[in-house]
């Protein structure tokens, strides 16, 4: 490996940029392609079938033009599904995002945790496992989302997204209780497209909780795998890739996200 280590970042649009920014703290002297394949957005639509006959020969032909030295996957209705059979097919070492119920089970009080995602990744076995594995003694309430990563894309892309959205999405994660010891204290951001909406999410929320979001724990593995960071800062650039062929300008709302790079 260089001292500059190639890192591919993937997700189904932009979500995963919410991953990214925390890797390139992690590791600014890295090059970073970020793939987005928005032509087959939004993942959570899709069945697992249709997920894994797409997302794996994908991920091979980025790997062959790009040669990464680590590849993200940054997108939890991927991860919980491919990740082992991209592991099985290609050497390069993989991260993944699930989601994480372990952290989430431990900070909780009130032992009531819900967990947002798409309504692919709630149905996963993965994230039925995970909860089996290490829910402990939390009760985790389930809560699929439709809409929620298609409003974090418009919001990102500067629409007007109404409080009533956002809030239809995220209200079934609030399991109330008369007794406030035994309410939702904890939500798990399953999808790396919803801290995108956090301060909006947290503005409607009935009551605050805790929003646990995965993505500096991501970070901190890529940096174990890679080591530490060596060289300068890498500003020669980033590329960001779309499946649909469709060109983005690094815009004012995406240049923090590439801790201030110019896209290639
Ligand atoms: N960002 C993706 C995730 O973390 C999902 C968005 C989609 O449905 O494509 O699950």
């Amino acid at each position: 490996m260089s001292s500059y280590p190639t890192i591919l970042v993937f997700d189904s649009g932009l979500g995963g940029l919410t991953v990214l920014r925390e890797i390139v703290k992690a590791r600014p002297d890295a090059h970073y392609i970020y793939a987005a394949d928005d032509a087959f957005f939004p993942y959570g639509a899709h069945s697992e079938d249709a997920l894994i006959a797409r997302v794996v020969p994908l991920i091979g032909e980025l790997i062959a033009a790009h040669a990464p030295d680590l590849v993200v996957i940054a997108c939890n209705t991927a991860s919980t599904l491919v990740l082992s059979h991209l592991r099985a097919q290609y050497r390069v070492p993989f991260v993944g995002t699930v989601p994480a119920i372990k952290p989430a089970c431990a900070r909780s009080t009130t032992k009531r945790v819900s967990v947002l995602g798409t309504s692919g990744t709630v149905k996963r076995e993965y994230t039925h496992a995970l909860i089996r594995d290490f829910a402990q003694s939390c009760t985790v309430t389930l809560v699929g989302s439709a809409h929620l990563a298609s409003l974090a894309e418009a919001a990102l892309g500067g629409a007007a997204i109404a409080d009533r959205e956002i809030l239809a999405e995220i209200a079934p994660c609030f399991v109330d209780n008369a007794d406030a010891a035994l309410r939702t204290d904890a939500v798990v951001l399953a999808c790396t497209h919803y801290p995108l909406l956090l301060e909006r999410m947290i503005a409607l929320a009935p009551w605050p909780v805790a929003w646990i979001d995965p993505a500096p724990a991501i970070a901190r593995r890529v940096a174990d795998l890679l080591g530490p960071a060596g060289g300068e800062p890498d500003h020669a650039g980033a590329e960001m890739i779309f499946t649909s062929g469709r060109t983005h300008p690094l815009t004012g709302a995406l240049a923090p996200y590439f801790g201030g790079r110019v896209l290639a």
